[in-house]
């Protein structure tokens, strides 16, 4: 007896200690801030999802975001990708999330793990998986047990996944903040009295999960307690917690937007998301994230929307490739490093405001030790002069000034002195063209003249429903008897379908007869086409194409997708029309292509089909065709990226790995896009958009991991609707041009990134106009050289880093009292 008991005291004793690690840190809030070990926290996060860049790629975006003056890396799980099938699960590679969660972890940084399970985050199909919405009696993101039992059992997954390897702030890890559902509170009225309670159970559920930090809910105003509500949208600063115990939290702010195919491509102004941060924490906030701070890419088929684009962008400071977007990421950098150093008097202070009227307000955060104070001008169009403490501030219109000590602007969002960059593709080393062979999808005659279906069934089927999602391709075959006395014939007859398909291609007999894509956002649509039908059988085959599955709204899960019909055969005899409904009739339905089928885009497969694959007339045009080539992969670290110009739309491979659907052949429209932005008053999806009339998306991202540096690469593509290959190319992706427009006693930074700084293409210091490309000399310029000096100090360079004085380029001559900068153009 008595050994037993001295052998329980020391295990005792252990468990004690590894419970009160001295490691864990304790998060908490309360309602002026989260609180980290005790401290009141201003915390700086960004958005950065794991599946859409590259483990590899990890460590450079995370230590860019910590260089950026970031505190906390925040991202979903994505519950489809790591479920594929009912309890089949996968964690590897892109998909290792505990690595990516220990990648943060080693970089000295927080986390925010946002489980969801459902994310939107136009992915496809909001991040569930399409079997689950096959269920029986399933109803997503309400009081059903089916679903509940689902979300429960991953999200518990996940939770103690992260338990296992201590990544919670509570175990010592850097876990302090995770997420339950995504944005309810926007569609809850929509489910009536159980969305109430079933928000109320997704809170008690995530809180038996006992994770020990605090569990946060986004635009879930009145959040069940103990669950924190928080913000999403390009501003929070009006935003108040309805709980007035919970701090104010911004889990997104959008640096930009996504992407749809036919979109403009969206462009934020560095100055309008740095004035949004500005006015979030000059208004009492506590912790903000943005959304995207690396947005990426979405590889193979995980688009959502429908029709987001491979490119996952978002104008974000980092870009796809993982470069930085500049001026934004210098200029938030700035930001940061202020807002860090004001830390105590924003969170402990006391708070005051002077109203300047017009929208021009200052408020003072001041403690015993340090005060600190911003000056806001929300007016949209007038600029502002105020006299503060005895001083006179220029506030710009839609800025903020920041004073850390309350007597020196030390920083306006409107002013922007970090360079620009222009990337641009490195045209050093001309790829060699490529040698393609081809072959076709090799049995589309036989699916569309015989049938060889997967199933059969009565009436028109919804696509998500038969394929479970496993491709986007689904064929509707059907066959009409039609003899000579049938009521119907006429010269002019037609098929006519009633379509929720983003694309439908359409064979009558063997026969293409067109196609319709969904544009301008019509999902539901009529496609109609002359048809020349024959006495007998004919035989019909619709060809159902998904471009991403929808990822928000209420009850977006049961939206349709396919062909849900009617489908008909119309006659027009003069004013009279006959219909012949053929929705009813029995219909053979094939899943997915054979090529895809057949994995042709695979490499291990390649051997097997060799001798299918074609090296003679290539075609130029041809639809449902499988290109391949050989290609050496480019050389050093910059990013590869292939162009696809020439080709219409379809999968590319490299290497056996898809990079994602391409789609060049679909342009943009040709209107809303503006040559200047103005960074003033609201921002909002469609202002400041580029690229009007282009290809949506004419790039994409080969991750160096997808490629072999010695030896042969491989890119295969699949073409579904004809197109070019012979001008693809692969090429890197490097800084071209570098342009600054730097305010006077400030100091500006010059960086080609990786490579020297090889001329000086335009320097003035006074009064230049003008943008980046274009820029001129004004009306008054500092007495000395400012292009030998510039290029004295940066030439040869790989940065460097020059004071905006009149001292360093000679005082000025009639630029009278007008604040003077410093344009600077260089080449890398
Ligand atoms: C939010 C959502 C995010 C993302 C964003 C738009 O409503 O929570 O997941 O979809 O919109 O990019």
């Amino acid at each position: 007896m008595k050994m037993k008991q001295f052998n329980l005291l020391p295990l005792f004793l252990i468990l004690i200690t590894s419970f009160s690690s001295a490691n864990s840190t304790i998060v908490s809030h309360d309602e002026r801030a989260i609180t980290i070990d005790g401290q009141r926290r201003i915390l700086i996060s960004g958005s950065i999802h794991y599946p859409r860049s590259t483990s590899d790629m990890w460590p450079d975006l995370i230590n860019k975001a910590k260089d950026g003056g970031l505190d906390t890396i925040e991202t979903y799980v994505f519950w489809n990708a790591h479920e594929p099938a009912r309890r089949q699960y996968d964690f590897s590679g892109n998909l290792d999330l505990v690595r990516f969660i220990k990648t943060i972890q080693s970089a000295g940084l927080y986390s925010v793990l946002r489980i969801g399970p459902y994310v939107c985050a136009e992915w496809n199909y909001g991040g569930f998986p399409v079997w689950l919405h096959n269920m029986p009696d399933m109803k997503f993101r309400t009081i059903n047990p089916s679903f509940m039992n689902e979300m429960q059992n991953f999200t518990t997954k996940i939770v103690n996944m992260m338990k296992e390897e201590s990544l919670f702030a509570s175990q010592g890890g850097p876990i302090i903040l995770a997420q339950i559902e995504n944005e309810y509170g926007n569609v809850i009225s929509s489910y009536g009295a159980e969305g109430k309670a079933y928000i109320d159970w997704c809170a008690s559920m995530a809180n038996s999960l006992d994770i020990g930090v605090p569990w946060i809910m986004c635009q879930q105003p009145h959040a069940p307690q103990p669950m924190i509500e928080t913000c999403n949208g390009f501003y929070c600063d009006q935003y108040k917690p309805s709980n007035p115990s919970s701090p104010k939290m911004w889990t997104e702010n959008w640096t930009g937007w996504f992407k749809n195919w036919g979109g403009k491509h969206p462009y934020r102004t560095a100055e309008d998301l740095a004035y949004s941060v500005a006015r979030f924490f000059q208004t009492g906030g506590t912790f903000q994230n943005y959304y995207m701070y690396h947005g990426g890419t979405n590889f193979g088929r995980v688009a959502g929307g429908p029709y987001i684009t491979t490119s996952y962008d978002y104008d974000a400071p980092l870009n796809e490739y993982g470069n930085l977007n500049q001026p934004k990421w210098g200029h938030l950098k700035q930001l940061h490093t202020l807002l860090k150093s004001m830390e105590k008097p924003l969170t402990y202070g006391n708070i005051s405001t002077i109203d300047f009227g017009n929208s021009v307000t200052a408020t003072v955060y001041t403690t015993n030790e340090k005060s600190s104070c911003f000056i806001s001008n929300v007016n949209a169009t007038a600029d502002a002069l105020v006299n503060f403490k005895g001083k006179d501030y220029n506030v710009p219109a839609w800025s903020v000034s920041v004073l850390p000590d309350c007597d020196k602007e030390a920083y306006n969002t409107a002013r922007v002195n970090t360079q620009t960059s222009i990337m641009t593709e490195d045209s050093c080393a001309e790829p060699k063209k490529l040698k393609w062979t081809w072959r076709p999808e090799f049995t589309t005659q036989k699916t569309i003249l015989k049938r060889s279906g997967d199933l059969i069934s009565k009436g028109l089927v919804d696509q998500k429903d038969v394929t479970n999602d496993a491709s986007d391709y689904l064929w509707y075959m059907t066959r009409v008897h039609l003899d000579k006395k049938d009521p119907i014939w006429s010269r002019n007859m037609s098929l006519r379908v009633h379509s929720n398909a983003h694309v439908l291609h359409a064979y009558v007999n063997g026969k293409y007869i067109g196609n319709q894509i969904v544009r301008d956002n019509k999902f539901d649509y009529r496609f109609e086409k002359k048809v020349n039908l024959v006495h007998g059988t004919n035989r019909l085959a619709l060809l159902s194409v998904s471009v991403g599955l929808q990822n928000y709204g209420p009850f977006f899960e049961s939206g349709p997708t396919g062909i849900n019909g009617p489908v008909k055969l119309v006659g027009y005899k003069g004013e009279e029309t006959i219909e012949k409904d053929l929705s009813k009739h029995q219909w053979d339905y094939k899943i997915g292509l054979h090529g895809f089928n057949h994995k042709l885009f695979s490499i291990k497969s390649a051997g097997r089909h060799q001798l299918k694959w074609s090296t003679d007339k290539l075609p130029a045009d041809r639809m449902l065709s499988w290109y391949k080539a050989n290609f050496e992969a480019p050389l050093g670290k910059d990013p590869v990226i292939v162009d696809l110009n020439g080709l219409g739309k379809g999968e590319v491979w490299i290497n056996g790995q898809s990079i994602g659907r391409y789609w060049p052949s679909f342009n943009s429209s040709d209107d809303g896009c503006t040559d200047e932005c103005d960074y003033r008053g609201e921002y909002g999806s469609d202002k400041c958009a580029f690229m009007c009339g282009k290809p949506t998306q004419r790039w994409y991202h080969v991750p160096r991991s997808f490629l072999n540096d010695k030896g042969h690469n491989t890119i295969t593509l699949f073409e579904e609707m004809g197109g070019d290959p012979s001008n693809v190319k692969f090429k890197t992706v490097v800084t071209g041009t570098v342009c600054a427009k730097a305010h006077e006693h400030n100091e500006v930074e010059l960086s080609c990134d990786n490579r020297p700084i090889s001329a000086v293409k335009f320097a003035s210091f006074g009064n230049p106009s003008g943008r980046c490309g274009s820029f001129a000399a004004g009306t008054c310029e500092g007495a000395n050289d400012a292009a030998k000096i510039v290029a004295k100090e940066c030439v040869g360079k790989l940065n460097c880093t020059m004071n905006v004085s009149s001292h360093k380029f000679g005082s000025t001559l009639d630029c009278g009292d007008a604040p003077k900068r410093l344009f600077v153009e260089v080449e890398c």
